[in-house]
């Protein structure tokens, strides 16, 4: 599966290129597109738009025109996900999808999906180039803003990225956004994020991981799934609901005790009854700090 925002990068164990001004675009040796230099360079002018936005006045969110190679994959992972959703996906979700338009044809703009996600809770997206430290990214969340990396993953595993991507952020985790609660959650995480000590941080960290990419939620008598890690990836998304893996009614304390890895199927899931309920337990999590 891919990591949040939070992998801890060893530099012998990663291909850089030098891009202009700055380093952009780092790949993990083992990385699908690691040893595909059109995949790299086009990575780079990807990474180098989201770089260049911060030094635009104002900051419009640039659009990528995105190859015919990038919709294809879009087009297929969108489809595969599609048919799992309708049956594993919570009913906000499947509807926010709706909103924003998105559909199997089109990878959308960030820069459309920002001014829809602020019409509906205030939030607004960032182009980021990869991935980012955990303090820096969950910070964000605070200003209402999530910052989202624009690039495709390689055309080789359409089923599978190492890191997020836009197949990742787009169907995974925007959609959420627009529902009221769980953006507030979301800016109490960022808050939190600031003031949390090193310790906190880790269990901040294991809060979001196991609700906003891995949370499932209660759905009258269902249980369906809203997190970002599931909802993007179909061997995820089924493999969750199998009898086999434990899912736990969500417990603050074991939730912020419970580690996980990035790179494995997760073995157990946490029930979440409300986006209401996930918000107000954060409030009193972190009024603690
Ligand atoms: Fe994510």
């Amino acid at each position: 599966m891919k990591a949040v925002s939070s992998a801890t990068i060893t530099r012998n164990d990663y291909l850089t290129e030098e891009v202009g001004f700055a380093e952009i675009s780092t790949l993990p040796i083992d990385h699908p597109g690691a040893h595909d230099s059109d995949y790299r360079a086009r990575r780079n002018y990807i990474a180098e738009l989201a770089a260049n936005y911060r030094h635009d006045p104002l900051h419009v969110i640039p659009d990528v025109m995105y190859t015919k190679e990038e919709l294809d994959v879009w087009h297929s992972v969108f489809t595969q996900l599609e048919e799992v959703q309708q049956r594993r996906a919570c009913s906000f979700y499947l509807q926010a999808k709706q909103d924003l338009g998105m559909t199997a044809d089109e990878i959308p703009q960030l820069r459309h999906l920002s001014n829809k996600l602020n019409y509906f809770t205030g939030y607004r997206l960032a182009p980021i180039e990869g991935l980012v430290e955990t303090r820096a990214f969950l910070s964000r969340l605070e200003k209402r803003t999530m910052l989202c990396t624009q690039y495709v993953r390689h055309h080789s595993r359409p089923d599978y990225t190492p890191e997020p991507d836009i197949v990742h952020e787009a169907i995974g985790h925007i959609p959420t956004f627009t529902n009221p609660d769980f953006a507030d959650f979301s800016a109490l995480v960022g808050y939190g994020a600031r003031i949390a000590d090193e310790q906190q941080l880790i269990e901040l960290g294991r809060l979001y991981w196991w609700t906003v990419e891995f949370g499932l939620i209660e759905e009258g008598s269902e249980i369906k799934a809203f997190g970002a890690g599931l909802l993007s990836s179909f061997s995820e998304l089924d493999n969750c609901f199998r009898p086999s893996i434990p899912k736990q009614k969500f417990k603050l304390k074991t939730v912020i005790n419970t580690e996980f890895d990035y790179s494995m199927m997760q073995p157990v899931m946490f029930i979440i009854p409300s986006y209401a309920y996930l918000k107000e337990v954060t409030r009193q999590f972190i009024r603690s700090f």
